[in-house]
């Protein structure tokens, strides 16, 4: 399996706080891996230091070869971000939402052409939004919100897939829609980097599993990933009781 996405002793600081501390991951093409870790584990950090939103302070990063900003200039990645991260009150409705994942093929002039208009309802209709295009997007539900975005991603028919925790806040009807289009466009040769808290789905959804916590603790079956010295570990238990954290 080749790395899609290859992240070489990467370390991110928040001023005094220490966000990634060298981490090192290879991402495979053509397979969901699930990114497992407790609030404040760097994540969220990780996805925008992927997609190059920020520069780490050390490491390298490299997308299909390229660096971030060349693979995201390429339109190469597709990024679904955290909920808390969007501003729901913008004024526009579902459909633009989606037109925004074409954005990157339309050239300068950003003219809507017809294999545009065909791509962002082709990925309405894989979300199941199609009825709710017109709708401004801050009045869906949670999932809808959720689908829009991950519609966005399908739309811009990128090779790398980012997503934040794409099941918070989630019904469970929309949960099994993203889950069933990730592993579809995983088996369509894509690659799929989640993150999620829900560790129920993981089996169903992923390939194998990273577990951080500012460091990279574990990579690879999910199984393993879920044994619960290796979970305990990642949340911060310690099962031995030596070190736990209420
Ligand atoms: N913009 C920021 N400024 C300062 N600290 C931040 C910022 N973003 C995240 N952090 C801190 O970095 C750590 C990792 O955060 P984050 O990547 O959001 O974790 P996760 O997504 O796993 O919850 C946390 O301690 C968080 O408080
Ligand atoms: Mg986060």
């Amino acid at each position: 399996m080749t790395a899609a996405i290859e992240v070489d002793g990467v370390t991110v600081r928040y001023g005094e706080a220490l966000a990634l501390d060298d981490v090192s991951l290879e991402v495979p093409t053509g397979a969901v891996t699930g990114l497992i870790g407790m609030n404040g584990s760097g994540k969220s950090t990780l996805f925008k230091a992927i997609t190059g939103m920020i520069r780490p302070e050390s490491g390298r990063i490299l997308l299909d070869g390229a660096s971030p900003a060349r693979a995201r200039r390429r339109g190469a990645v597709g990024y679904v971000p955290q909920s808390e991260a969007v501003d729901w009150s913008f004024p526009v409705c579902v459909r633009d939402v989606v037109m925004m994942g074409r954005f990157g093929r339309q050239g300068p002039t950003r003219r809507v052409r017809a294999c545009d208009r065909l791509a962002v309802d082709d990925a309405l209709e894989q979300v199941e939004l199609t009825a709710y295009a017109e709708r401004q997007i801050g009045q869906l539900s949670g999932g809808q919100k959720k689908r829009a975005f991950v519609a966005r991603a399908i739309a811009q028919d990128a090779r790398i897939m980012l997503l934040d925790e794409p099941f918070a806040g989630v019904d469970k009807r929309s949960e099994a829609t993203i889950v069933e289009l990730l592993r579809a466009l995983a088996d369509d040769g894509r690659t799929v980097l989640v993150s999620t808290h829900d560790l129920h789905a993981l089996p169903q959804l992923a390939d194998q599993a990273v577990l951080l916590l500012q460091k990279v603790l574990f990579h690879g079956k999910v199984d393993e990933a879920l044994a619960p010295e290796r979970l305990a570990l990642a949340f911060g238990l310690d099962v031995l009781g030596r070190d736990g954290v209420a």
